[in-house]
């Protein structure tokens, strides 16, 4: 029976984990998976998840399943963090949070549940995006639509954004990234935001909103600022929301998903919705990184320290970029590489072709996902010139 299954090839990004794990170049350079690294090119845990870790493993009295939406005191602790502590959302009652299996998990979750209860929307996604996205709602069978977000000149092209989202039939689904957009870092700034508030009000459209990267733009609350100006403005909304990145917590699967709506009865209805819908998908989350952050944002002290390491990862990457763009400048390249200054977040568009990524690859050691997209905290002082010399090498 399983005869005629064909050899798939690897996930466009994950798939760089093995081959780049191959590689005996001793000078290889990995950008590509959108895991952070320190100076060492190490990805750590983090100290406030050590400890909170160990808090857990002495206080906790069961491993007893957590039920479809997980454990409400994650749900409380993250409700503030990405809505904000005096959001009218949660005065009113209106928001359900599932805890998930990873940012993924909250966005398959999502899909199966519009799949179900809106067949007839279709999602708009932006030009580029995740890959990923394309297969979880694909895969789910929505119907799904592109919207154009990024220029050929590698900027970010917001008049032919906002043109595309005017054109959205009412009742259709947008997928925004709240911050730090994955692949190409370019943001909307405060003013965008507030025009991209508008369509949706004015045509009616639900939006989702993919907040993975919390913490790594500008920070915690300038970076919620999309999400919570959204929440504050619209009857409903969906926001998929991730620890992978902010906790270090990758492997341990932790996110949730929060759905808005328009009263808390109508939220309750979708709350029992999404119990089945997770059921039928995974049954109950995950709980181990979840408890991780519920001890944490419940702890003064542990998320002082939290917040400081955060800081610490985000500035880091901020150097990193800064430090790319002056070791490209030798190579009279017009500054084509200036923009990396302006995008936020762990990667950056850089603008190099499939061909030019490829040719990184197999003369250099040098790991980018195929759209050009790089990972700046896979950069160190010790492999900037070498990264700059080869980039500048392939152009
Ligand atoms: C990425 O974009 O590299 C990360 O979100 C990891 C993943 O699952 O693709």
């Amino acid at each position: 029976m399983f005869k005629k299954i064909p050899y798939a090839s690897g996930d466009p990004i994950l798939g760089l984990i093995e081959t780049y794990n191959k590689d005996c170049n001793t000078q290889k350079v990995d950008l590509g998976v959108g895991v952070y690294r320190d100076h060492n090119g190490h990805t750590p845990i983090l100290e406030s998840v050590k400890k909170a870790e160990a808090n857990i493993l002495k206080n906790e009295k069961s491993k007893a399943y957590v039920g479809s939406h997980g454990d409400p005191v994650f749900a409380e602790s993250i409700l503030g963090l990405v809505l904000g502590n005096h959001s009218k959302v949660l005065l009113a009652n209106r928001s359900s949070v599932s805890q998930t299996p990873g940012g993924s998990g909250a966005l398959k979750l999502a899909a199966d549940f519009i799949r179900a209860h809106l067949p007839e929307a279709s999602i708009w996604l932006p030009t580029p995006t995740w890959s990923n996205h394309f297969s979880i709602f694909a895969g789910a069978g929505l119907t799904l639509h592109e919207y154009p977000y990024v220029s050929d000149e590698n900027s970010l092209d917001f008049d032919s954004m906002l043109l595309s989202l005017k054109n959205i039939p009412h009742g259709d689904i947008v997928l925004l990234h709240a911050c730090c957009h994955n692949p190409t870092g370019f943001d909307l700034s405060i003013e965008q935001w507030g025009l991209v508030r508008d369509v949706i009000l004015e045509k009616g459209l639900l939006p989702l909103i993919d907040f993975a990267y919390q913490g790594f733009g500008e920070g915690l609350e300038p970076d919620a600022y999309g999400v919570r100006l959204l929440a504050d403005a619209l009857d409903e909304l969906l926001i998929t929301s991730s620890y992978s990145k902010n906790f270090g917590l990758y492997r341990e699967r932790t996110g949730a998903l929060i759905a808005i709506a328009s009263s808390h009865n109508k939220m309750q209805n979708i709350r029992t919705q999404l119990a089945i819908t997770a059921r039928h998908n995974y049954s109950s989350p995950p709980n181990h990184g979840s408890a991780i952050v519920a001890e944490v944002l419940g702890s003064q002290e542990l998320s002082a320290l939290w917040r400081h390491e955060l800081d610490g990862m985000r500035a880091r990457i901020v150097q990193m970029r800064h430090d790319f763009v002056e070791a490209m400048k030798p190579y009279k390249l017009n500054d084509r590489f200036s923009c990396v200054n302006e995008q936020q977040g762990m990667f950056s568009y850089t603008g190099l072709s499939a061909e030019q990524v490829l040719r990184l690859r197999e003369e250099f050691s040098i790991y980018m996902v195929g759209s050009g997209r790089a990972n700046m905290s896979g950069l160190t002082k010790e492999n900037l010139s070498y990264v700059a010399k080869s980039v500048a090498s392939v152009i």
